[in-house]
């Protein structure tokens, strides 16, 4: 890990504008300086059906499988300037803060770092690469503080232009990275004695259900905790009940003959309440630590595919694991406040499958 102190950090900056000084002129001479160029290969025809909410796709999203990566490679050395973004929110959340920072920066040529706080959420548990920011140099440098929504926007494709600055917000949208997907993943591969363990925890279960059967684990992500209050006093919405869970085992039962579904909530208790395990199935795991999420989220991610409910942590164990996934759909009121935040388009993959709420509670 590399923290730049002040002093390097000035060194560096004064390097970084005397080569990009140069590179411009450079560039002038050779007549092709075109950041902007970049995005006029915007790839709407490689998005088709998300056109209608205007998002914004980067090439190389989904459906895109001949996606033209190589038209935004990033510039061969950053240009001048630091770029860092908010940690807000707890593990979930701060991981789509890294990745929406690191996709934003390589787009648009700048060096991103994080800040300490960040840091100290991610690096237990990720081999995460980005370098860290000093609290004080952050603290005194002239940020410009930049609010970003949850998806991708074509202005954020050309912030070129600025030094200095900071992200906020709350994206989890697969709109900014997905066309880095294997950066992203590795960034958010596990350390190792956390993927071990996850790894013995599901020998033990194969293991205990009879040796040498080829099992498909499925990852349960049961969020429950403050969303339970959250979700209809404020958003005008519901969390995943005992019916949502046994349509999205069903699912699976119904494709893969030796599933394993493996549970992790913060509310297990609901879980061992509402979950049907008489088919024997159904192993309750991990700690529902909701201050070290690590074990939990090395679960999750370990097995082969994955059953959301709503939340970050959920759709990052899904995005990670990579299998098939089950999500909640539609748990708003159409009405609700939720849906000017969140795009359920950008932040659900075209391929996961959506089993939509039952709002009825919400009627009464
Ligand atoms: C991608 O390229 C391959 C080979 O060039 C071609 O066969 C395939 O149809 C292309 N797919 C799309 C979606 O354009
Ligand atoms: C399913 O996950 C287990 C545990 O991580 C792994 O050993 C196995 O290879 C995976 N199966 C497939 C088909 O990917
Ligand atoms: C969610 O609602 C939208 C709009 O009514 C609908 O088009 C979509 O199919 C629904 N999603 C699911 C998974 O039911």
């Amino acid at each position: 890990m590399w923290i730049p102190s002040r002093r390097q950090l000035c060194w560096a900056f004064l390097a970084a504008s005397l080569l990009s000084v140069t590179s411009f002129f450079l560039h002038l001479w050779k007549g092709s300086f075109s950041p902007k160029l970049v995005f006029s290969a915007l790839c709407h025809k490689q998005c088709p059906g998300l056109t209608k909410v205007a998002l914004f796709c980067l090439p190389g999203t989904p459906q895109g499988p001949n996606g033209s990566l190589a038209l935004h490679k990033p510039a061969a050395s950053p240009e001048p300037g630091i770029w860092t973004i908010q940690p807000e929110g707890r593990f979930g959340n701060q991981m789509g803060q890294y990745a929406t920072l690191y996709a934003l920066a390589k787009l648009n040529g700048k060096q991103a770092f994080i800040l300490p706080d960040m840091h100290a959420t991610l690096a237990p548990v990720f081999k995460v690469t980005l370098p860290v920011l000093d609290s004080e140099v952050a603290a005194r440098m002239p940020w410009h503080i930049y609010p970003l929504r949850d998806w991708m926007e074509e202005e954020y494709a050309h912030l070129g232009g600025q030094d200095m600055l900071q992200f906020t917000g709350f994206p989890c949208s697969w709109t900014f990275y997905h066309h880095l997907r294997a950066e992203i993943q590795r960034e958010f591969s596990l350390h190792r004695h956390i993927r071990e363990d996850a790894q013995a925890f599901l020998h033990w279960v194969r293991y205990s259900r009879g040796k040498g059967r080829s099992l498909t684990f499925v990852g349960v992500h049961v969020r429950r905790g403050d969303y339970v209050e959250v979700m209809p006093k404020h958003w005008r919405g519901v969390v995943a009940d005992r019916a949502y869970l046994e349509q999205a085992l069903a699912w699976f039962r119904a494709r893969y003959p030796d599933t394993v579904f493996v549970v992790t909530s913060n509310g297990m208790k609901w879980c061992q309440e509402n979950i049907d395990t008489s088919r024997g199935d159904v192993v309750f795991a991990g700690d529902g630590d909701e201050v070290a999420p690590g074990s939990d989220f090395a679960l999750l991610t370990q097995c082969n595919h994955t059953v959301m409910t709503i939340g970050t942590f959920g759709y990052w164990a899904a995005y990670l694991a990579s299998g098939k996934t089950v999500y909640l759909a539609n748990y708003t009121l159409p009405d609700s406040q939720f849906l000017n935040v969140f795009k359920p388009q950008a932040a659900f993959l075209p391929e996961w499958v959506g089993i939509p709420a039952d709002l009825s509670p919400l009627l009464h």
